[in-house]
């Protein structure tokens, strides 16, 4: 536990829970005054019925000596408690974390077992810009919770099942298999499903033999199965290639594709029955949860099975929620999918909890994200009005940070290059994605995602790479300087060196939030802080030989910093640009 808020904290507990006469939360927050504030004694007055500043002074006697971690603490304001940490605290603690392989970041004390489903396109259907949003946020959030120590089990949840493989097999016939896996595996699955779109509302004779082609799927026939197996593999291996370009840990072990639930389906009906939920309505098998309407206010039910017998989306996410907790033992589920989806996992959850399927002890949660928009705020469509191809526009991103570093550095090698070029170039696609608040929607925009001024991948890969190109000008071995002496007699340094420490934080509160964009804010103040360190503290001219020792280790802190939560974003961050 490096974040020196959660050391502060756990030392004025016992002095709350005396005053409190029970267990009583610090409330420490950062502060603008100080280096942070212990506001528990607000609340904690208006319980005992006094007034909030003798309640902080009784806290500060209860707590006693605390010389050895604050240097100051001052009672301010209604009530809140200033706190400024001793300079030796605050050294001792970094250089504690800074020989931790996380950087003092804290373990979780629950280590369970946690699904996360991303990307999760679907078969024969071009990946869009909300599949990418899925699959950068969601391989953040997967390596993040992998970090800090969960089970974490990635699911890509493709869409390889239901009617429309009907018409998908019947077009994939009519062209041969041959031609078809060439047009798929080239990724042209938009062309694909198009036209077997088209055909199946153009030719009655098409429409019969789709209709024919899903019975024998659902069958099982053995013949229809293998072209099914050919589109399956076909599109995967496109969408591998996207994996592939961004980088993510996606593999063919994550799929958990909707046909994976397929014999789940009958005994999810079978259970809804047993708990005496399930209702008919309209001729479908549905299941009613509290609070929700449709828009005449009438109550909205969840579809489990159509009239003709047909199993819906939803019936396949509830045998998701069984196969969760049953089978994988998840404590948690995540679900990383744009926010038009909110009420059907509203309703997944609902529905789980009615009929006993999620217990109290495991959550549900839906992370969802708002859209991409183009510069015209519509959303983001590639010139022709088509869904933008995900691997020509990654092609592009790499092409123009080719551009941009051979701009700011035209005496790198050409072979170096290419290989800087792919990291700026993914990681700003990747960055200008996730430091967003993923709620909203954000404008793409690659002039501002490859600028090396801002909160931008190629800023802070830049920081990263001065920071090497310091060491390798002075000719110093990196891990030479890990044992230095720290001193902090600059503001510059201080102010640094608490910034690293606060990675534990801003790790947890990605974590606790689910929002990748807390820590990309994180790792723009500790760049920032390091410029105004770097501008004001000589490094390798630094007055003696212990300072420039101390110096060189903050950057070799902050370079580990940077690039380790970079890492964590799925960021590769390249020791020269
Ligand atoms: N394939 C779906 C889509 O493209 C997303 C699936 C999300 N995961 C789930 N378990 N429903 O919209």
């Amino acid at each position: 536990m490096a974040d020196p808020l959660l050391s502060v904290a756990e030392r004025l507990a016992p002095a709350f829970a005396a005053v409190a006469g029970t267990a009583c939360d610090p409330v420490v927050r950062p502060s603008d005054r100080a280096d942070a504030q212990a506001n528990g004694a607000l609340a904690l007055a208006k319980s005992l019925g006094l007034q909030p500043r003798e309640v902080a002074q009784k806290v500060l006697d209860a707590a006693g000596d605390l010389s050895d971690m604050l240097a100051s603490t001052e009672i301010a304001g209604p009530g809140f408690i200033n706190l400024v940490f001793t300079d030796s605290f605050i050294a001792s603690q970094t250089l504690q974390a800074l020989n931790t392989s996380t950087l003092g970041v804290h373990a979780t004390p629950t280590p369970h077992t946690i699904t996360i489903d991303y990307s999760s396109p679907n078969v024969a259907k071009e990946m869009h810009v909300g599949h990418l949003r899925s699959t950068v946020i969601g391989d953040a959030l997967a390596r993040v919770l992998d970090f800090v120590g969960y089970n974490v089990v990635r699911e890509n949840h493709i869409g390889d099942w239901g009617t429309p493989f009907g018409m998908l097999i019947e077009h994939l016939i009519d062209l041969g298999e041959e031609a078809a896996a060439h047009e798929l595996g080239m990724g042209d699955l938009n062309g694909f499903y198009k036209e077997a779109r088209r055909k199946f509302e153009e030719s009655e004779d098409f429409k019969t033999r789709a209709r024919l082609r899903v019975v024998k799927l659902q069958g099982g026939d053995e013949e229809t199965l293998n072209y099914w197996r050919t589109l399956v593999n076909e599109s995967t291996r496109y969408f591998n290639k996207v994996y592939t370009q961004l980088g993510v840990l996606l593999t063919d072990d994550d799929l958990m594709g909707e046909s994976a639930y397929n014999n789940l389906l009958a005994e999810v009906v079978e259970r809804l029955n047993k708990a005496g939920v399930l209702e008919v309505n309209d001729g479908a098998e549905v299941v009613f949860a509290d609070g929700f309407t449709n828009r005449d206010n009438e109550p909205l039910p969840l579809i489990i099975r159509k009239g003709d017998g047909g199993y819906n989306y939803a019936t396949t996410d509830l045998a998701c929620v069984i196969d969760h907790v049953e089978r994988v033992g998840a404590k948690a589920s995540y679900y990383v999918v744009g926010a038009p989806q909110a009420q059907h996992f509203q309703m997944i959850e609902a529905v789980s909890r009615k009929a006993g399927f999620l217990p109290d002890d495991c959550t549900l949660n839906h992370i969802q994200f708002g859209s991409v928009l183009g510069s015209d705020r519509k959303m983001f469509k590639s010139r022709s009005g088509d869904n933008v191809k995900l691997a020509e526009l990654l092609d592009e991103a790499i092409e123009r940070a080719a551009a941009a570093v051979a701009e700011k550095n035209p005496e790198m090698p050409a072979s170096e290059r290419a290989d800087v070029a792919r990291m700026v170039g993914i990681g700003a696609v990747k960055y200008s994605d996730l430091a967003n608040d993923r709620v909203k929607d954000y404008i793409f925009d690659w002039d501002r995602m490859l600028a090396f001024e801002g909160n931008t991948a190629p800023y802070m890969q830049y920081a990263h790479a001065r920071i090497c190109s310091i060491f390798r000008r002075a000719g110093v071995e990196r891990a030479s300087v890990r044992s230095a002496q720290l001193q902090l007699n600059d503001p510059r340094e201080r102010a640094l060196a608490f910034r690293i420490l606060r990675f534990d934080a801003a790790v947890w509160e990605m974590v606790d939030t689910m929002s990748p964009h807390k820590l990309c804010t994180y790792l723009f103040d500790v760049a920032s802080d390091f410029t105004s360190f770097y501008e004001h503290c000589p490094v390798l001219k630094a007055e003696s030989e212990e300072i420039r020792q101390s110096r060189l280790l903050l950057c070799d802190a902050t370079a580990r910093t940077i690039s380790q939560g970079l890492a964590l974003l799925g960021i590769e961050a390249p020791e020269q640009m």
